[in-house]
């Protein structure tokens, strides 16, 4: 067996069996980018589908998917806020030119927390730290901010930039108008989206858990900010382990566990629909084979949320190398992001809120005696007629209180019998209003290490990857007992009927039993059938449990049956 800790066994079994490993590594390999193998692939469109089964298909009342372009135009990022906020701290060493992440560096020199300091308050500590070049210990420049867009141009034309998104949540935003038309003109909606994203990271060093490519899934729920209340918060059970700002500041690092109307109710989280999608956030890890007593919801601090939340929960996850890592992010971006891209795009993205009832109102409206103005001002009439237009009724109001006939209003004098204020009644059928968004959103290949992980086990020499059944890239290994024709016959039969019931069958038949069960255990095949003699006799075959390692004989008929009932949990071999 490899030696190494955890994650390096991780590491060699996933580049070995293919899983992952670094891309490019032919030329030495990029940090930040790994390619996934053909094990890695059918794991991740797992999870993919699983993500897509909690937030999507089953809120497919609430939720719809959509898919926008990787490539992003520059007005876009800049209407969010990228542009000016997506960056890192950077230091360059003044001796080897070296560059590293300020934060980090100080961190790791001081054992301290540097997350969200600004450049300054790092810069600062370097140099009252003494802090050097971790590799030839050389003065350090100022700390600066540095741009995690990857940039690019569209097109020929040199300055219409563009980048690859940070995120796939622009997408969403800039086409909710078309969405919500779409669907029936309904809050709340919730926006989906799966896709690669891109962040170009100063130094990543995590493997798999920080990459400068990534696949994010992310829900954008947009909802009436007057009207927040949760009709499916009944769906939620069981309690959150959140660990709050407050008592992040106070030094406190063990999560309280609360029922999430306990939660709302007093204040911790602060609106009901990001409450909700915590809940699903956490049934869906758990689903994915994550025991709930390692897993917590940690409140950002200020400087460390991102610029658009009002209020961000990560949900944590512990691994063997790097302890806790986020795997999810629970922002309420409030109408940040809607109304930044109405001020940039010019474009109205707010939504009619249609009242019950329609409402009568009594209002205030100034009335102009435009034929007096005309007899008046002649030929600058109309400037008059703006200028008094300009004005708010409040403002008209107290200038008509005045003692003088003549009212100022810019460069005019103006009779004040031209200008009269009358209570009218209006009926209001509604109003406008800019939706306000809850974002969960997590990232797949992270998420992939993280249940690899905790799937990983050894037993003796054998190593055996614990994957939740229904997670398993290999569904059935189907094996004939020895190199004998007629076992091979059957076993490749079993095999094809097994394919043409949906699922990922290997067929092996090289190496011992022992060996073969052995390769299996490894990626997480979690069910073997083998053909033996007996089957030539009396038409059964036996089924292998990975966990168990238990094997039970059952009727070659009921082979199918038996495996699909397995692989939904509905049967256990022990
Ligand atoms: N959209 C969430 C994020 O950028 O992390």
């Amino acid at each position: 067996m490899y030696v190494g800790d955890k994650y390096d066994k991780i590491v060699e079994l996933a580049r070995r069996r293919g899983f992952f490993w670094p891309s490019y590594e032919v030329y030495g390999g990029v940090a930040g980018l790994y390619d996934l193998g053909p094990l890695g692939t059918l794991l991740k469109n797992r999870i993919v589908d699983k993500w897509r089964e909690w937030f999507v298909r089953r809120h497919q009342d609430l939720v719809v998917e959509v898919e926008t372009p990787i490539i992003t135009p520059h007005k876009v990022l800049e209407a969010s806020g990228h542009v000016k906020h997506f960056t890192d701290p950077i230091v360059e060493c003044l001796k080897c030119g070296r560059r590293f992440r300020a934060d980090q560096l100080v961190e790791e020199r001081l054992n301290i927390k540097a997350e969200g300091m600004g450049v300054d308050e790092i810069g600062r500590i370097i140099s009252e730290e003494g802090v050097k070049c971790p590799v030839c210990g050389g003065d350090l420049s100022n700390v600066r901010l540095f741009s995690l867009l990857f940039t690019t141009t569209i097109g020929p034309y040199s300055h219409d930039i563009g980048y690859l998104r940070p995120e796939s949540a622009q997408g969403m935003f800039t086409s909710f108008k078309r969405v919500y038309e779409a669907f029936r003109e309904r809050l709340p909606i919730g926006i989906a989206q799966i896709g690669k994203v891109a962040r170009n990271e100063i130094s990543p060093r995590q493997g798999m858990v920080r990459l400068r490519e990534f696949t994010i899934m992310e829900v954008e729920f947009f909802f009436d900010p007057e009207n927040p209340s949760c009709e499916v918060l009944g769906r939620c059970y069981g309690k959150l382990r959140l660990l709050t700002a407050d008592a992040r500041i106070k030094g406190v690092d063990k999560p309280l566990e609360l029922e999430v109307m306990e939660a709302l109710e007093n204040g911790v989280i602060k609106t009901p629909w990001t409450a909700y999608w915590m809940c699903v956030a956490r049934n869906f890890i758990s689903d994915l084979g994550i025991p709930e007593n390692q897993m917590y919801f940690e409140e950002k601090l200020p400087n460390e949320k991102a610029h658009y939340s009002a209020q961000t929960f990560d949900q944590l996850v512990r691994v063997s190398r790097w302890g806790w890592i986020e795997v999810s992010g629970h922002a309420y971006r409030t109408d940040y992001d809607l109304s930044m891209h109405m001020r940039y795009s010019g474009q109205d993205f707010r939504v009619f809120k249609r009242y019950e009832e329609p409402l009568t109102v009594k209002t205030q409206k100034v009335v102009i005696n435009k034929a007096l103005i005309g007899r008046i001002f002649k030929e600058r009439s109309s400037n008059v007629i703006n200028a008094i237009s300009s004005l708010d009724v409040n403002t008209l109001r107290t200038l008509l209180t005045s003692d003088e006939e003549y009212v100022r209003v810019e460069e005019y004098l103006i009779p004040k019998n031209a200008i009269t204020i009358q209570e009218v009644t209006e009926k209001i059928s509604g109003k406008h209003i800019i939706p306000h968004v809850v974002e969960p959103s997590f990232g797949a290949e992270r998420i992939l290490f993280v249940v690899l992980d905790n799937s990983y086990s050894e037993e003796g020499d054998r190593v055996v990857l614990r994957l939740p059944r229904s997670l398993a890239p290999i569904q059935v290994a189907v094996y004939p007992l020895v190199n004998d024709e007629a076992l091979e016959v059957r076993a490749k039969q079993i095999y094809e009927e097994l394919v043409n019931k949906g699922l990922y069958v290997v067929y092996d038949d090289s190496g011992s039993i022992g060996r073969r069960y052995a390769r299996a255990d490894e990626v997480g095949v979690p069910i073997a059938v083998t053909v033996d003699y007996q089957t030539l006799e009396d038409s059964t075959v036996t089924l292998r449990d990975r966990d168990s390692r238990t094997q039970i004989r059952v009727r070659r008929d009921e082979v199918a049956i038996k495996i699909l009932s397995f692989l939904a949990n509905s049967l256990n071999i022990t």
